[in-house]
């Protein structure tokens, strides 16, 4: 006989889209009261249940390592049994209220699902399934219920104590208690339910809505962290004034309150009028945190607010629809982050992050569609897929309808589905009904997975040209047969001599594998700029002419397409080199050279089209891939560069100091431009680069360029690397949110012995396994290093296997992040492919995995 440690792991059942069933029984409204306390809270939960149509089925009410104290229904003791986790309530009536109770304690939640304690703070997160922790409970999101929720709990360690809604009577009760009433009048599904109870400071604010309603809007933070929320609070009436002007939503309760809370599994939730996030996307002070953090902040704070309505008020009917409130979500803020910043700068920096995350994923063990039709572990579908692909969907309608109609659908949606919870298909149908537009194979990209691929060939005649365009949708997992679709892509045929654009831009649908589109009166020989503004999420490959991308690279008006030209000219000559040839830079110094010398760019744009594409793109374009190959060679590259821009380069850097006090676009472009500038300059001459870094390091009075000198003095190394990480430490220390940044700047080291300064960070005392951002400023900066993690040895695969065993026995969800790194393991040369499989079984053979866990290693050994 096995025993437990030998036999395999048992994968546990899958759930299937196909399988949806509506719900046996409705809970229209519960009363929830909260004993609370960190190591013991009691919970008393009241259901006023509703058989849901005829059947004779039992109330089966979902649990997760809790147990009954008591079932009553209707006051009386009822016919109860347990069914693995879940309480199952004999009812033979229609209606009836079910009483449960429960008792949990909060500080030895590590998973941070359900009610969880987070320094000194009580905090809940329930998406997708925390609710289930916290009471029993029919917790899927088309169970859509009224919270009346009463708290209670010490009055000096929780002065302070929210919930969901509006607050409706307090009072002090015995013994130094106090206790609070919060209710929430818009039905809402279990996973937007949130409490927090806690010592907290408020930063507030009134706001008034469009048609003229006062909000009273709150930061919730310690008191000592209330200096560093005005940004988010300046972020969050931004977003409510651009909801409403672009979307005609307003907000519809009389408070809003957002809590900042240090242990979080992700970057925040929306629960109904209590947003709670990671405080490191709410707090920020130019000493401590970067202009890429108070970037991020805003669009994190205006993500959560826009759920209220993509969302909250609509929600979803399963988790197989995620992407209907997430992908909206996201194109709502990417939209939102564009009208605050530079359009041209915002749509770069979110084509560069779908190529980080979405397009490996998309092409690897664990690719799925952006609407899944299955899962093990529903934690592991909140994904670059269908977040990030899934906002490219809602983009492409957007291109495809233009904004008035896709204006006209969004609304007839929120009208049409207000206290729904619906799928994507009732998005699209909106789409269409308020468009008459036709997307029936637009649909397929909800159901397809895969990354398609566009050949492009221009053919010039006499008269005119002729667009050849062919489109293949690679299998992934589970599908193998593609069917072809409905790509639409910008197209602009620019002058060979004249540089201008040959008639407007044309907005062309390739809906079949093949197809040939004409140009009529192209006067002269003609280049072809593709998917301007990245209109379709594809990989398009096109046939290009002697000196057309160079051309390209410095003369497209479309910034998107500019940038792009670009990356084309850089990865051409770096895959040359990566694949043994010789290291040739000369197209790409003269295109640096004219983008540094143009008046017409502004910083922000130049720092990026100067950025040569990273490892990890150039990973995505060879087959197999050697690491250490393309690092040489994309090093070899930087440094034929810096030596020969040395000039151009300084010259740059020296005129792009930015007012240390200015947020404005353009300090923060300029500090990007002196960071790009710097890291070359350092590659060709790492003394000049060495004393630039340092000098900067010690003048820097922002984090921006604190963190840039760090970056290019940890990529050279030595003691000015070692100096400044321990005057960054000194002067940072028991600042968790900086602190992660000094993990993660040693972490992502390009260098080989960053292995070594990542096995004593995990001895650091202030590393910590129970802390998400913590493991993720390690582990997660570490296995995003394509350098330094994957060596030749093998050591790194081991060491993060080690990693999210250890992880897991704590977070499983924090953990299942970090088996994607090695789930690629297909794609790499043989050494290291056969030791990234071993790091995998490995894992596998831990006994008790999390499924979280199993569902990844599993799928990515398939
Ligand atoms: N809905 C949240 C957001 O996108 C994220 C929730 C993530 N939940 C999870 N189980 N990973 O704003
Ligand atoms: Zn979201």
């Amino acid at each position: 006989m096995l025993d437990a440690r030998t036999a395999p792991p048992v994968v546990p059942q899958e759930i299937r889209r196909e399988d949806y069933r509506a719900p046996d029984w409705l809970v229209p409204a519960i009363e929830l009261d909260f004993d609370l306390a960190a190591e013991k809270t009691l919970v008393t939960a009241r259901l006023s249940v509703e058989r849901n149509g005829e059947h004779d089925r039992p109330l089966r009410l979902d649990g997760d390592e809790i147990v009954p104290l008591a079932v009553l229904v209707d006051g009386a003791e009822a016919r109860w049994t347990m069914d693995g986790a879940t309480l199952v309530v004999e009812l033979s009536e229609n209606a009836a209220v079910v009483e449960t109770r429960v008792a949990l304690a909060p500080d030895r939640n590590s998973k941070l699902m359900g009610l969880y304690a987070s320094g000194g703070l009580l905090c809940t997160q329930c998406e997708a399934e925390g609710f289930r922790r916290i009471t029993f409970f029919p917790d899927r999101p088309d169970v859509l219920s009224r919270y009346r929720v009463r708290m209670s709990a010490d009055k000096a360690r929780f002065p302070v104590l929210l919930a969901n809604g509006n607050p409706v009577e307090t009072g002090d009760g015995e013994d130094g208690s106090h206790w609070a009433v919060w209710e929430d009048p818009f039905p809402k599904p279990s996973y937007l339910f949130a409490l927090v109870a806690g010592d907290l400071a408020v930063n507030s604010d009134p706001f008034t809505t469009m048609s003229g309603r006062s909000v009273e809007l709150g930061i919730w933070v310690r008191e000592g962290d209330l200096p560093r929320t005005d940004h988010a609070m300046e972020s969050l009436k931004q977003s409510m004034r651009w909801d409403e002007e672009t979307y005609g939503r307003e907000y519809d309760l009389d408070r809003f309150n957002i809590v900042a809370v240090d242990d979080f599994n992700f970057g925040a939730m929306e629960n109904k009028g209590l947003n709670i996030f990671n405080s490191r996307y709410i707090l920020a002070a130019p000493e401590t945190a970067s202009d890429a953090d108070y970037d991020a902040i805003a669009t994190v704070v205006a993500h959560e607010y826009f759920h209220n309505w993509s969302g909250d008020r609509v929600t979803c009917r399963d988790w197989f629809q995620l992407s209907l409130k997430e992908g909206f979500t996201v194109f709502r803020d990417q939209g939102f982050s564009a009208a605050i910043g530079s359009a041209a700068v915002e749509r770069i920096e979110q084509v560069k992050s779908l190529r980080a995350g979405q397009f490996p994923e998309d092409a690897g063990p664990l690719a799925h569609p952006v609407r899944p039709d299955s899962y093990i572990e529903i934690s592991n579908f909140y994904t670059a897929t269908v977040y990030n692909k899934g906002a490219e969907l809602i983009r492409m309608m957007h291109t495809i309808l233009g904004p008035e109609a896709f204006r006209a659908g969004s609304d007839l949606y929120f009208e049409r589905h207000d206290g729904q919870a619906v799928t994507c298909e009732d998005f699209v149908r909106a789409m269409e009904d308020a468009s008459g537009a036709d997307l029936r194979q637009f649909r397929l990209w909800y159901s397809q997975a895969g990354t398609p691929r566009v050949l492009a060939r221009l053919e010039q005649d006499g008269a005119g040209a002729t667009l050849h365009l062919a489109q293949t949708v690679p299998a992934t997992p589970g599908q193998t047969d593609k069917k072809p679709m409905l790509i639409p892509l910008r197209v602009a045929l620019i002058g060979e001599r004249s540089g201008a654009e040959l008639a407007t831009e044309r907005l062309i649908l390739l809906d079949g594998e093949q197809s040939s589109v004409r140009f009529d009166d192209v006067g002269e020989p003609a280049f072809l700029s593709i998917n301007r503004g990245f209109s379709a999420p594809v990989i398009v490959t096109a046939e290009r002419r002697a000196g057309e991308i160079e051309a390209l690279a410095v003369s497209d008006q479309d910034p998107f397409a500019r940038f792009e030209a670009m990356q084309e000219l850089m990865s051409r000559d770096l895959l040359a080199a990566i694949y043994g040839g010789a290291v040739e830079t000369g197209a790409t110094v003269a295109a640096i050279r004219s983008t540094l010398a143009s008046n017409a760019l502004d910083p922000a744009f130049k720092a990026l089209a100067i950025s040569l594409p990273t490892e990890a793109e150039l990973a995505e374009k060879v087959d197999p891939v050697d690491p250490a190959a393309i690092h040489a060679a994309r090093e070899a590259f930087r440094v034929a560069i810096g030596e020969a821009l040395a000039d151009d380069l300084e010259a740059a850097y020296a005129g792009a100091a930015a007012d240390p006090d200015s947020l404005d676009s353009l300090a923060k472009g300029q500090r990007r431009l002196r960071a790009a500038t710097l890291g070359l300059i350092a590659a060709g001459n790492p003394e000049r680069g060495t004393e630039l870094a340092r000098r900067q390091f010690a003048e820097a009075r922002t984090m921006s360029d604190r963190q840039a000198a760090m970056m290019a003095l940890g990529t050279v190394g030595g003691d000015a690397w070692d100096e400044a990480l321990d005057a960054f430490y000194r002067r940072f220390a028991g600042d968790p949110l900086v602190i992660d940044k000094w993990f993660s700047l040693q972490a992502s080291a390009p260098r080989a012995e960053t292995l070594d300064a990542v096995e004593a960070l995990e001895k650091h005392p202030d590393f910590n396994l129970a802390n998400p951002n913590r493991v993720r400023s390690l582990a997660g900066a570490y296995a995003m290093s394509p350098f330094a993690f994957h060596r030749a040895d093998g050591r790194g695969y081991d060491w993060l296997a080690r990693m999210i065993v250890a992880v897991d026995r704590v977070n499983p969800q924090t953990a299942a992040r970090f088996v994607a790194p090695l789930g690629r393991w297909k794609r790499y040369e043989p050494v290291r492919s056969e030791k990234m499989r071993a790091a995998l079984e490995r894992i596998m053979a831990e006994p008790s995995l999390s499924k979280d866990v199993l569902e990844q290693v599993s799928k990515s050994l398939a």
